[in-house]
């Protein structure tokens, strides 16, 4: 039980033919229930926030100590991970206030300026012995982006980029977006199986929401092992207050959250067993 390394329990998932899923955290009630989930299933989980998603519960330390709280509380083994760093210093403030892992998103950057990035993240990180993740090619969406404005990860970049940056884990853009997807999804499993065959860091994929399970099982079983959750445990928890507010008398946000928490726990249980289902 505790907080490990992401890279650490993400080559276990890798060895068990199973992918972690790693879901965004905005507040103690939905902390709680992916705590929840992952004892449930038995299965180790990654708790992972934005800037965005932590500045509002008091800044890095506060939510390292909310997730130990909890990650104690349920007995679980997992990571905690800051997503979409965008700054160095983020980076840093992250990796002293007992993150074990760090995102440095510069995948909207040129190659060049994606690697000086990435490598400087990963000295931080590695300073800190804790892991880094970045992106090459570029997930995009979640920020009003077009689908059309993803590009897709090169392979021929793939080997010189882990060589020169030193990351524990590599995200890859084949097809999936964030937050809701504007077309049919359809994921370039041929592309992830040749960048599976390049390199043997762990593989992460952005944008698992609204994603069909067969092919997130298929792209398990070609490499991916961290699949990233944002929208649709949000979704769950909307729907939760929705249905309460038809329901409830709205005196108290208490009632409102009851049922928006057990709809979300209940998602992201769903969706670990889905992910750690061995794919044969
Ligand atoms: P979704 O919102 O599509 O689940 O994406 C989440 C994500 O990739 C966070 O980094």
């Amino acid at each position: 039980m505790g907080l490990y390394r992401m890279d650490t329990l993400l080559r276990q998932a890798r060895s068990q033919k199973i992918a972690l899923g790693a879901f965004e955290c905005w507040d103690s009630i939905n902390i709680q229930g992916i705590a929840k989930a992952s004892a449930a299933c038995k299965t180790p989980v990654i708790f992972q926030a934005t800037p965005m998603e932590y500045e509002p519960m008091g800044g890095p330390a506060a939510l390292t100590n909310m997730v130990q709280f909890y990650v104690e509380k349920y007995g679980i083994d997992a990571a905690l991970h800051l997503d979409h760093g965008g700054t160095l210093e983020q980076v840093e403030d992250c990796a002293r206030n007992g993150f074990t892992s760090v995102m440095l998103d510069a995948s909207a950057a040129c190659f060049e300026e994606n690697v000086r990035l990435s490598a400087a993240a990963a000295e931080i990180a590695h300073a800190a012995n804790i892991s880094l993740e970045a992106e090459l090619g570029h997930v995009t969406g979640g920020d009003g982006g077009e689908d059309a404005d993803s590009a897709l990860t090169v392979p021929a970049e793939v080997v010189e980029f882990v060589r020169r940056t030193k990351v524990d884990c590599l995200a890859v853009s084949i097809g999936t977006v964030h937050g809701e997807y504007r077309g049919k999804p359809e994921l370039h499993l041929d592309l992830l199986a040749e960048i599976a065959s390049l390199v043997d860091t762990p593989l992460v994929l952005h944008g698992g929401s609204g994603t069909p399970i067969d092919q997130l099982h298929k792209a398990i079983k070609l490499g991916i092992t961290k699949i990233n959750i944002c929208t649709d445990i949000h979704k769950a928890f909307l729907a939760g207050i929705a249905e309460a507010q038809a329901t409830l008398t709205p005196s108290l946000a208490g009632n409102f959250y009851r049922p928006a928490a057990a709809k979300m726990t209940a998602k992201t249980e769903e969706m670990i067993r889905l992910f750690s289902t061995e794919v044969k």
